[in-house]
């Protein structure tokens, strides 16, 4: 396993453009960040117009149907910029390329390079078969002990936030999940590596990281010593300057004991956990292949609330997987009664070619299935309510990312907002305050502020003070 640093710009370069897209995971914004890294090394300047561009790239999802779907939408819109700049370049990469790979460059005739996740350092090489006149897909996937992950350059990660990668591929192969096909095996970062990445960030001025990976819990396997996640947690969050810390996606099977107990000691360690629970029947959660029952999943919240009771949870839930009858959905509806989830994500079952479950009859109909994610999100909108009332007059703590956006505005429909920033507090709820300092002197600090105002998604506060810097 090696790690490649980002090539320095050759000296005699053509000035070039590329617009990136991206849908999908945080997985993927982190390998758009990467292919823009990799790509300036090559003379590429990054544009938000992608009608000038020289070179159009869209990272896809295939994790169920509608986002992989969309990919073809996008190609379909992008079709006649092409044809009136024919020496514009479009390529296809992510989970969907690593998929359909020489099949939707056949399918595609407007379509110039396919290429998978394990394939980004190679692009200096696919960029030169395109310059020569050629067409490209590009899909083989590393072995483990390959595998080279890419070096996060400070440079490009201008906020205060920002996503290091500590795990690739995953080796859990739940039944109807793509990402082990898309992504392939499980590897680890080393250790050394990330330390240096992670003081690099912190150094340009990054203030939170966010470790990555489908299954963080994972980390170490494979590694000299088998290290734990929790180890790492450690190593990592007495780097100094840093801030905050947190971890995404924890799977309930692997979040050991050492690791949940880990939010009540370390200072820096953001009481913020995602566990994705996926069905409240241990029938389903059996043939979803996930590896623990209802009870086991209820104990790590239990032994995580026992550490840091003022922790902030969410969860995943998919309604209508095969076999799910009413009962088993019950079930699920009195988990999300229980647990007590500060957010929820959940989804209709979508078969997944090539998956376990895909072979499974697809038997709970689609308006079933609507049906019932509208009322588990109905019954998780109450609770998420309730958990945000907690917050009315309390302080928290705030890391603040820059002006208040108006999208925010708009979406909790209430007024005039100018003049504020913006942040999350630790329980990763944004938080909206008037400062008393210009936008852009208080990017990256801390503040205490007391909460006024409980919306829907967020909250609004007064400042009480900044933190020393
Ligand atoms: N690695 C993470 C997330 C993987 S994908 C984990 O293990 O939890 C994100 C979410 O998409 C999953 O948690 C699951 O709820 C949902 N998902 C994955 N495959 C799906 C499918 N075939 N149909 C519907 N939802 C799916
Ligand atoms: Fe998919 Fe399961 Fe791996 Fe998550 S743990 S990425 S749901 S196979
Ligand atoms: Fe989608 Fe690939 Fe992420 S399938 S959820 S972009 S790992």
């Amino acid at each position: 396993m090696i790690g490649t640093s980002p090539t320095d710009p050759p000296s005699e370069v053509p000035s070039r453009t590329v617009h990136v897209i991206t849908h999908g995971c945080q997985m993927n914004v982190h390998d758009s960040r990467r292919i823009v890294q990799v790509l300036a090394g090559l003379g590429y300047r990054e544009t938000p117009d992608p009608a000038g561009a020289d070179l159009v790239l869209i990272n896809t999802c295939s994790v169920r149907a509608r986002p992989e779907n969309k990919v073809l939408g996008t190609l379909a819109r992008l079709r006649p910029l092409k044809e009136f700049r024919p020496g514009m370049r479009l390529a296809v990469c992510g989970c969907v390329a690593q998929q359909h790979g020489q099949d939707l460059l056949d399918r595609v005739p407007w379509l110039d390079l396919v290429f998978g996740p394990d394939r980004i350092p190679d692009l200096p090489r696919m960029i030169r078969e395109l310059d020569e006149g050629g067409r490209v897909a590009a899909t083989g996937m590393d072995d483990p002990e390959d595998y080279r992950f890419l070096e996060v350059d400070p440079s490009s990660e201008p906020g205060p936030t920002a996503f290091v990668t500590v795990t690739k591929g995953c080796n859990r192969f739940c039944s109807y999940c793509i990402v082990p096909f898309v992504r392939g095996r499980e590897a680890s970062k080393p250790l050394d590596l990330l330390v240096r990445e992670v003081r690099g960030l912190v150094a340009a001025g990054v203030r939170e990281v966010t470790l990555l990976g489908q299954n963080v819990n994972a980390w170490g396997r494979g590694l000299p010593g088998d290290p734990r996640f929790a180890d790492l947690l450690e190593t990592v969050s007495a780097i100094p300057g840093l801030r905050r810390l947190r971890f995404v996606t924890s799977h309930p099977a692997d979040a050991e004991d050492r690791m949940l107990d880990l939010f009540g000691r370390l200072p820096n360690l953001a009481p913020y956990l995602h566990l994705p629970v996926q069905a409240g029947s241990d029938a389903v959660l059996q043939r979803m292949h996930r590896g623990y029952t209802v009870a086991h999943y209820l104990g790590r919240l239990e032994r995580v609330r026992r550490a840091c009771p003022d922790i902030a949870l969410s969860t995943d839930v998919i309604v209508g997987f095969p076999g799910e009858t009413r009962e088993d959905f019950e079930a699920t509806l009195a988990l999300v009664q229980e647990a007590r989830f500060d957010g929820m994500f959940s989804f209709a079952y979508s078969p997944r070619p090539g998956t376990a479950a895909a072979r499974w009859p697809d038997d709970v109909p689609a308006p079933e299935k609507a049906v019932r994610l509208a009322e588990v999100q109905s019954l998780q909108d109450a609770i998420s309510a309730s958990r945000m009332a907690r917050y009315r007059g309390r302080e928290v703590e705030v890391l603040v990312e820059g002006p208040s956006r108006d999208a925010t505005r708009v979406r909790e429909g209430i007024g005039d907002r100018r003049g504020e920033v913006q942040g999350r507090s630790g329980t990763n709820v944004p938080v909206h305050f008037r400062s008393d300092l210009p936008a852009d002197q208080v990017r990256g600090r801390m503040a205490r502020v007391r909460v006024d105002e409980v919306l829907a998604h967020s909250l609004r506060g007064t400042l009480v003070q900044w933190e020393e810097t």
